[in-house]
């Protein structure tokens, strides 16, 4: 029988997607400060606000200079050419402003044979010291990353398949006629526990029933964010639309 450890999940309830920015942006300023520091980042629209204030930060003189950061995941087929790719996205979004140079940030290669590629992702990360903060979003159906329900507790960066639920809600994110790729690479639960710090951001009402499966109830696969109560050093910042319906200490 394996035994696991329930560690406490800390849960913050915000006004509203600003206010999760904020306090997002204040955690991400402590890991920054450190003297190598190494970022795991998600895509999603959620962390945008986060991002934005991130570049503000670096046009108002906050140095990246020093960090390393790795993306959480990325589609297969898909290249930094193809707007659609997570690639793209981090590259427009947060690491070209922030003057990130191309050694110092790693995606999986979403071009490249993807059983290789995993076990090369996997291997960055763990070369590069591990990550100190993993900043994660949540899909609808409780994903994290791209692992999906019924994902191992144990699995390593690997190529999975989308559920129709993901491709469904992703969808906006792809011009009208090009169709969400079936597969992705994404880091494991298992990579994403071993990260130092965990910090995973909710909001809207689309994700009420994400955020309460993710905090109350079993600890399952069957719901891949209810892995964040393994970990020693987790934080769920939410705001109040997400969190309508949860019980208030
Ligand atoms: C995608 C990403 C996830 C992200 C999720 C939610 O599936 N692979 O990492 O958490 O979308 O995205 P959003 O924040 O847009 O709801």
């Amino acid at each position: 029988m394996t035994v696991r450890r329930e560690f406490c999940l800390r849960v913050e309830i915000l006004r509203d997607p600003d206010a999760v920015a904020d306090r997002a942006v204040e955690i991400i300023r402590e890991t920054i400060a450190l003297p190598a520091p190494v970022l795991g980042v998600a895509t999603g629209h959620t962390p945008l606000p986060i991002y934005e204030r991130l570049r503000e930060l670096a046009a108002t003189g906050l140095s990246f200079s020093h960090l390393r950061s790795f993306a959480l995941d990325e589609y297969c087929g898909l290249g930094p050419e193809d707007a659609p790719s997570y690639h793209a996205f981090l590259q427009q979004e947060l690491f070209g402003p922030v003057g990130l140079g191309p050694d110092q940030w790693h995606a999986p290669d979403g071009l490249a044979e993807p059983d290789a590629e995993a076990h090369r992702y996997e291997t960055a990360i763990r070369d590069a010291g591990g990550i100190d903060l993993q900043i994660l979003g949540i899909g609808r159906n409780g994903h994290i990353g791209f692992n999906e329900p019924g994902s191992a507790f144990d699995s390593l960066t690997r190529r999975v398949t989308l559920s129709e639920d993901t491709k469904k809600a992703n969808k906006r994110d792809f011009p009208p006629g090009q169709p969400v790729p079936h597969e992705a690479l994404t880091m494991g639960i298992g990579t994403i526990l071993r990260a130092r710090k965990l910090l995973m951001v909710i909001t809207g009402e689309t994700k009420i029933s994400a955020l309460s499966g993710a905090i109350m109830g079993p600890i399952t696969p069957d719901i891949p964010a209810t892995a964040l109560r393994l970990h020693p050093d987790a934080t769920i910042l939410a705001d109040e639309a997400a969190a309508v319906g949860l019980p208030r200490i």
